[in-house]
């Protein structure tokens, strides 16, 4: 990539979309860790978002922009319909999911399946674009997909997806960098057993230098992100974001050269602790929130303790804030908290 790309193209850091982990309250969390981090809803199925709690579904604290919603369908008119009422609700880019390879999302012809589609991928783009511009939003229409899919895996027919994709209007690509199997492996497996292979998304965006590329897959330390920026527009970190999350404290600083908006994990929890409990006066239950903390003192003293008291005790006191105060007091003294430590 030469230095003029790089300048079209500012570097990008997200937190990838994950079912049952990356809801409101561990966005909100994720972002007392870093402003520069861009967060990503779940995936909604859009027939959910039409026809469900849509409140539910799509409220988000405003503290947590930029925020893009994934949305999982193929059918163009209901895709198009939803993309409109995520773009009214405040989002700041709309992302179709081409990478879940469930059972589930198989069967509503959605997901990695699309990888073979890429002109129902581009149908459903170009409605989207198109009901949010009628709306009279500037919110872009981004894709995630996988490198292939079952037999569909040459690095010709990725091209070939990508090109047809971005005939629609879309510009922004994240890729994960292995392959889907959509027979004999579990969405979990689907993680892990098909190979990485990030050299094929740097030479998608050597061939479309044009397109921003954002590279997801194995990225488990801001070295990793670093390295990956050399090549590409972007990084996306899934699981080691959400498992150790103060590495999130260390992305402003080491990507982008800006402070951490934290000093310590302790002060990162104190500043959960108002927003905890105003959503337990709403009725939201403790571990629904604690859930997505369980992790930040990984490697330190009192980590263990810490994340006990969490998930035993957090489940069957629901209204009960104590337990979190009680957590936080077993790595209150913790020496080696802080970002400079990491
Ligand atoms: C619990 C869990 C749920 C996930 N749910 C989604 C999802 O809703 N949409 C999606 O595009 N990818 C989903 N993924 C895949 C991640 O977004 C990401 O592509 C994958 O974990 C690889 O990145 P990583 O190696 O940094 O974790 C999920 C992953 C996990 C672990």
């Amino acid at each position: 990539m030469t230095t003029s790309d790089r300048r079209l193209f500012p570097a990008s850091f997200s937190v990838a979309p994950m079912v049952d982990w990356t809801d409101r309250h561990c966005r909100y969390f994720h972002r007392l860790l870093s402003k520069r981090a861009i967060l990503y809803t779940e995936m909604l199925a859009a027939p959910a978002v039409l026809r469900g709690d849509r409140a539910r579904l799509l409220d988000f604290n405003t503290e947590e922009h930029p925020v893009v919603v994934q949305l999982g369908g193929s059918d163009p008119g209901e895709m198009a319909e939803t993309a409109a009422i995520c773009a009214e609700w405040g989002y700041d880019a709309i992302n179709i999911n081409v990478g879940c390879p469930s059972d589930r999302v198989q069967k509503g012809r959605f997901g990695a399946v699309l990888m073979k589609e890429p002109q129902t991928v581009a149908a459903c783009a170009e409605a989207m674009g198109r009901a949010v511009g009628a709306g009279g939003r500037d919110v872009p229409i981004t894709v995630k997909c996988r490198i292939g899919v079952d037999e569909v895996d040459s690095e010709e027919y990725l091209a070939h997806f990508i090109e047809t994709v971005a005939a629609s209007g879309v510009k922004t690509f994240v890729i994960h960098a292995r392959k889907a199997l959509l027979r004999g492996l579990s969405p979990r497996e689907n993680r892990t057993v098909p190979p990485l292979d990030h050299e094929r998304v740097h030479r998608m965006k050597a061939r479309f230098p044009q397109l921003e590329i954002i590279i997801n897959g194995g990225l488990a330390s801001i070295g990793d992100c670093k390295a990956q920026l050399e090549h590409v527009d972007g990084v996306m970190v899934g699981r080691a974001a959400y498992q150790t999350p103060w590495l999130l404290a260390q992305v402003d600083e080491g990507l982008f050269g800006q402070p951490s908006p934290v000093k310590s994990r302790v002060e990162a929890v104190e500043r959960f602790i108002p927003y905890v409990e105003r959503r337990l006066a709403e009725g939201v239950p403790l571990n629904a929130m604690t859930k997505h903390i369980l992790g930040l003192f990984h490697g330190v003293p009192g980590a263990r303790a810490f994340r006990r008291v969490l998930s035993e005790e957090a489940p069957k006191n629901p209204t009960d804030i104590g337990i979190l105060h009680k957590a936080l007091d077993h790595v209150r003294t913790v020496k080696a908290d802080s970002v400079a430590a990491e």
